[in-house]
């Protein structure tokens, strides 16, 4: 007996400024994965779109190895595993594409082997892989999630703000990997920076919750992450300020970089290009994307 099923999963934008580790916003673009499971053949992936070429096939491959859990969790074993993966988010650039990948496995996996498990639990898995529930917890519910570890769960609230509110993504043209960006942040912080960050991170869940963005524009400054790794990103303040200056609400690192994200209600394409232009006085190409909150979080979908 065979199992067929197609899901899809959104990119999403970690830490909003100061809420490392913490705050994430499932945004419109997604990845595709197609999972086919029988009793008969072999391990076959196909990678289609952003990472083909690059994202192993073999048994390296991170959406095999999750789906792997999934099946040993639920006492099932395949030996056809059909995996198709077509994707939109860039790699390694900061807008959760290894979330998705964790995510759009443990969903598929669960939905061809029954549907044992809820959200919840592929949360508390989805988090215990990737090390931190911000990218994992949005792509999972979409909407803008704030999350906490308690013990070995994760607790989540998910809202969507009252106004529209798109993100302005400059994606420069080099990679940078979550385990580069977290090796050149400090093991402590100064207290007043910390507090600093508990601040404005309420102010930004907050405003975000209220639709009060005009708070956005200092909501969003931090001081435990982004000086720190400002050099991995040449020209971030000089990005930042192009944002602001072409009307955008805030700007932040997006994740773990290099991508830099403005919030903006209007004007999104002059802020873009801003952003692009900026990069270019560094010498970086970059292109931008204009995205939405996306509400829908991972789903099955359709042929
Ligand atoms: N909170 C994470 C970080 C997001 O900034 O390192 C990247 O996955």
């Amino acid at each position: 007996m065979s199992a067929a099923v197609k899901v899809r999963v959104p990119g999403t934008t970690a830490n909003c400024g100061p809420g490392f580790d913490a705050l994430g916003i499932a945004c419109t673009i997604y990845n595709e994965l197609e999972l086919i499971l029988s009793q008969e053949g072999s391990l076959v992936i196909e990678v289609e779109g952003e990472g083909k070429g690059m994202i192993p096939v073999d048994e390296r491959n991170i959406v095999y190895q999750v789906i792997q859990k999934v099946l040993r969790k639920v006492g099932k074993k395949y030996h056809g595993i059909h995996i198709k993966m077509v994707n939109q988010i860039p790699l390694s650039r900061g807008l959760g594409s290894s979330a998705a990948a964790i995510v759009a496995g443990l969903f598929a996996a669960n939905i061809a082997t029954g549907n044992t498990l809820n959200k919840d639990d592929i949360l508390d898995m989805a988090t215990a892989i990737e090390g931190h529930p911000d990218n994992v917890a949005p792509a999972i519910f979409g909407g803008i999630t704030t999350s906490v570890i308690q013990g070995d769960q994760v607790r989540y609230l998910r809202f969507i703000p009252p106004a529209k509110l798109s993100m302005v993504v400059a994606i420069p043209d080099f990679d940078l990997s979550t385990h580069a960006a977290r090796n050149v942040l400090p093991q402590t912080v100064p207290f007043k920076d910390a507090v600093f960050n508990i601040s404005r991170t309420a102010l930004v869940i907050g405003a975000l919750c209220q639709g009060e963005f005009h708070h956005l524009r200092y909501a969003l400054e931090d001081k435990i992450h982004q000086s720190y790794r400002e050099h991995l990103i040449p020209g971030m303040q000089q990005v930042f300020d192009a944002a602001l200056d072409k009307g955008a609400l805030g700007a932040a690192i997006s994740g773990a970089g290099p991508c830099l994200i403005a919030f903006a209600q209007d004007h999104c394409d002059q802020i873009g290009a801003g952003m692009i232009q900026a990069f270019a006085s560094k010498h970086i190409k970059a292109s931008y994307l204009v995205l939405d909150i996306d509400t829908e979080g991972a789903k099955v979908i359709g042929d």
